[in-house]
């Protein structure tokens, strides 16, 4: 392709934790095949963050000296160039980026992410998030706005990382009613529960989820239900036409105390698990994130570890499995890249 027939493209990330570094790390590795295949080249203009500084730079950002000198205590606003920029609704207007990487921490209000997002759509950015908060929360606003403005916003990476979920659906099972769902969606409950089966201990389980970058900010979100309920809700309200918001799906948490049913459940040749399921009564769509002792021959029963699934039962293709192995940060950055491609 000619040099100057490639389309140049511009990205802002809020955030730049495991998942914003992954994502760069992807697109540096995916730079040629973007060239090749679609004709586009990107940069960087912008990255904002919560402690660790903001910077803009209209030229591109030097992102691989970036990664390459990144340790805790970096900070961003040594590489800005441009404007003083006071605040994140300033971050959104000045970054000069056609989208919006939304990549900040999971919050139960679904805030400030969810602004950011608004915002970001109504100055006419495309917005491509990981962060089930303000999709969870803001789905028919946000969802309508996108429309209006004419511009995508996608969310993928909010369930099962870049397993494909919602892209599967709307590629790939035209005209299909979704009946009801039910799965396996939240990596660190699922890795204890199964590690306790073979005697581990909680803690020791948790610790371990913990350093490998796999709980949410507060593990807390994940113990107590919180992220399974959050992905249910997107499923419910982008899959299923449901308006379930978080709060409104009942929850069970796990504690140190789960290691009594988990071997009692073994001892009965089941497995525990924590299993979100949704399904319609009276026209309305009802959700659930429980514990549950299951048969052995259950498809849940055997995913293990960090591993995820997602069974659609439909009215065209009966039922239908997603499995995720052992999924890292690496596969949440492809979610990001692949909703990233299908707007090229
Ligand atoms: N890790 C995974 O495998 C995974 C999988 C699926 C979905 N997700 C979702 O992806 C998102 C990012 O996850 P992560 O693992 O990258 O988290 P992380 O490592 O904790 O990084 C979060 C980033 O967001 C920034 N941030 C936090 N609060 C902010 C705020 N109020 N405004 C602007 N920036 C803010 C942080 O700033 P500082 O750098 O200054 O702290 C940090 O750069 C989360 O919503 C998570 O639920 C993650």
């Amino acid at each position: 392709m000619m040099e100057q027939e490639l389309k140049q493209i511009n990205f802002a990330f809020i955030g730049f934790g495991n998942v914003g570094r992954a994502f760069a790390r992807l697109l540096i590795n995916r730079r040629r095949w973007l060239i090749k295949k679609y004709g586009v080249e990107w940069k960087i203009t912008g990255i904002a963050t919560n402690n660790h500084g903001t910077c803009i730079d209209a030229r591109g950002l030097p992102v691989q000296k970036i990664l390459r000198s990144w340790k805790a205590h970096s900070n961003l606003n040594n590489f800005h160039n441009g404007p003083s920029r006071n605040s994140h609704s300033d971050f959104i207007r000045q970054c000069g980026a056609d989208v919006l990487f939304e990549m900040s921490i999971l919050d139960l209000n679904g805030d400030p992410a969810s602004t950011y997002i608004r915002e970001a759509l109504r100055a006419g950015l495309n917005v491509i998030t990981t962060n089930k908060g303000p999709v969870a929360t803001n789905f028919r606003q946000l969802s309508r706005l996108a429309r209006q403005r004419d511009v995508q916003f996608l969310y993928e990476g909010t369930v099962m990382d870049g397993a494909p979920v919602f892209n599967l659906v709307r590629q790939n099972l035209p005209g299909t009613h979704i009946r009801s769902l039910r799965g396996i969606l939240n990596s660190t409950t699922n890795y204890i529960l199964t590690q306790m089966e073979q005697g581990t201990s909680f803690e020791a389980a948790l610790d371990y989820v913990k350093k490998k970058g796999i709980t949410e900010a507060d593990p807390r979100l994940d113990l107590e239900g919180w992220d399974s309920a959050f992905k249910l809700s997107v499923l419910i309200q982008a899959l299923m036409g449901g308006s379930v918001k978080p709060n409104d799906i009942e929850r069970h948490s796990i504690s140190e105390d789960i290691g009594r049913k988990v071997r009692a459940a073994v001892r009965r040749d089941r497995r525990l698990r924590l299993v979100a399921r949704a399904y319609r009564q009276g026209g309305r769509v009802i959700g659930k994130v429980e514990l549950q002792e299951l048969e052995i021959f259950d498809p849940l029963a055997a995913i293990r570890g960090l591993s995820n699934i997602l069974v659609l039962n439909t009215d065209t293709m009966r039922e239908l499995a997603i499995i995720e192995n052992n999924p890292s940060v690496e596969q949440t950055a492809f979610s990001l890249f692949s909703d990233l491609v299908s707007i090229l």
